[in-house]
């Protein structure tokens, strides 16, 4: 057993803690028939650049029988590939090759919802009677034909849609394509329990559970409260608190019993989605840690960029962290802005290595590596039913979900058709195959740092200890033995900064700068000068 699979108490790491998820947005990274959309296939052929790259696991986005609504995001089956994305021949060639490679898979599982086309909702819907009536939130009609309740849907007015053939509203978190749901009937949680089954059998290696905090919701369906500065009847979902409609004590049963089926297969991965303030998404963890294994971690995108506020926000993430709970980290995914654009290219290096040396799992999202950036759709352009339905708020997630820019060919090698979304038109210079070539490159900056975390105990496995300094600066050290530790100085502005830590003392050599031209080995001690936008990953020769 090698010794970085331990950790520092001795235990032994699963591959999710210490390797490293790449998100692949199927419809976005390679197309092999030509017909726009990426596929599965298309996934296959591009798996050597996956393996070079050095990623150890993918998480696909939904590749299920889905109308599309929501792309993917609306299941109508959940043991069958969409003929989009091929076939289930081309998912056990996908799963293979991946296997063949040492990569882990692991596969989006959508259980708060279901398309309304799936048979389970238009059985439901047929008459009050059905004997799937309850599998689904069934509700009579308020006063004056009202909607039960306040409750609002995360892409705008209420969450109640009125079904006029059987006279009752059905309740929708997302699209009204999209009914959620009754996850306290026991038939939906074996239903549930039938489909993990069906992928794990077939050998996947774990589950992103989507908006996992959702999935059960009030027994007495009680209104919302108001945030404050919230309108009351307004129709936007951040006006009220979700307390009532999100987050509900009982969720964390589910959670469990996932687990549990998992833990009954082996070394399998449950990740959930979840959008909550720190001192809620710890819970996640469950008790005893028999929860999710990596309750998604979003501080990263959701927050200012800000070296104060982030310094807190790490330091508060490891301290509520349950004993034995692993930490994770994710900067970028399909529902946000890219990292790129919302910081700055220069910036964007600088955030790449906070992710890669920050203790704890992390998600990288397609695209970052060559700091692809969100990419303008005009208003005629736009498929996204949560841009579509707020078109004045440029609440749309197409930008950040545009086609993979591989070369310089006709839509830079993604496909031979017109792209299912418009690809960027940098693509000629902001592609993988030239990035390949050039040292300074993100793309080879990006591979310098994935192997700089899995070559070192310190960055994959040590403890991580904060050091106070400016506050332009994010810095902390890694460390994993007497002598194998490693300080991380980060300068999360475009202006030069000082690195002057106090008491603490320290010689080291510069392993990698965001800078290419100043990565190169260099003695540094004390106190520093950095440039704007320069972070520096050092190994500690000595320290007090
Ligand atoms: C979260 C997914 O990430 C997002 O893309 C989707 O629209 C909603 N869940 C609804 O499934
Ligand atoms: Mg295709």
């Amino acid at each position: 057993m090698n010794t970085s699979e331990r950790d520092k108490s001795g235990k032994i790491q699963p591959w999710w803690e210490t390797g490293i998820i790449y998100q692949v947005y199927p419809r976005s990274f390679q197309d092999s028939d030509d017909d726009g959309v990426g596929d599965l296939r298309g996934i296959v052929r591009r798996l050597d650049y996956l393996e070079w790259l050095g990623i150890d696991c993918i998480w696909l986005s939904p590749v299920f029988t889905s109308p599309m609504a929501d792309f993917g995001y609306d299941i109508s089956d959940y043991c069958g590939i969409d003929p989009v994305f091929g076939t289930e021949e081309d998912f056990d060639l996908l799963l293979h090759e991946a296997h063949q490679k040492g990569m882990k898979l692991i596969l989006d599982l959508v259980p708060n919802h279901t398309s309304d086309q799936h048979p389970w909702f238009l059985e439901s819907r047929s008459s009050r009677n059905s004997p799937k009536r309850d599998w689904y939130l069934w509700q009579d009609p308020g006063p004056d034909n009202s909607p039960p309740n306040n409750w609002l849907s995360v892409f705008g007015g209420t969450a109640w849609e009125f079904d006029p053939a059987t006279g009752q509203y059905y309740y929708h978190a997302f699209l009204k394509e999209q009914p959620d749901l009754n996850w306290r009937n026991p038939e939906v949680q074996q239903a549930m329990v039938d489909v993990m089954k069906f992928w794990l059998d077939k050998g996947v290696d774990g589950f992103r559970v989507d908006v996992m905090w959702h999935m059960i919701k009030d027994s007495m369906l009680r209104n919302n409260p108001l945030q404050p500065g919230g309108h009351t009847g307004s129709s936007f979902y951040d006006d009220y608190f979700p307390v009532y409609s999100t987050d509900q004590p009982e969720v964390h049963d589910i959670v469990r019993a996932m687990r549990s089926l998992l833990d009954s297969y082996g070394q399998k991965v449950l990740i959930g989605e979840i959008y909550l303030p720190v001192n809620k998404l710890v819970a996640y963890y469950g008790k005893d840690n028999k929860g999710a294994h990596l309750p998604f971690n979003f501080q990263l995108l959701t927050m200012q960029w800000d070296a104060e506020k982030i310094s807190a926000v790490i330091n508060e993430y490891e301290g509520a962290l349950p004993a034995g709970g692993w930490p994770n980290w994710v900067l970028g995914n399909h529902d946000q802005s890219r990292i790129a654009s919302r910081v700055g290219l220069p910036q964007a290096r600088v955030a790449a290595m906070l992710l890669l040396t920050l203790r704890g799992t992390p998600t990288l999202y397609y695209g970052e590596e060559i700091g692809m950036t969100d990419v303008s759709i005009p208003r005629a352009e736009i498929v996204d039913p949560q841009g579509l339905g707020f078109p004045d708020l440029y609440k749309s997630r197409d930008p950040a979900r545009t086609p993979m820019q591989w070369n310089t060919s006709p839509n830079s090698g993604f496909s031979q058709h017109r792209p299912w979304l418009r690809i960027a038109n940098n693509f000629d210079e902001v592609n993988v195959e030239l990035q390949k070539n050039d040292p300074a490159s993100m793309l080879r900056f990006y591979r310098r740092l994935i192997g700089l975390r899995k070559q070192e105990p310190a960055l994959h496995s040590g403890i991580y200890r904060p050091v106070y300094t400016d506050p332009q600066i994010i810095a902390y050290m890694r460390e994993y033995d007497e002598g194998d530790s490693f300080l991380i100085v980060l300068n999360l502005t475009p202006r030069p900064a000082r690195f002057r830590p106090s008491h603490f003392h320290w010689t080291g050599r510069v392993w990698l700068s965001t800078l290419p031209r100043k990565t190169g080995d260099r003695e540094l001690s004390g106190s520093i000068e950095l440039a704007g936008d320069e972070g520096l990953i050092i190994r500690l020769s000595g320290n007090d």
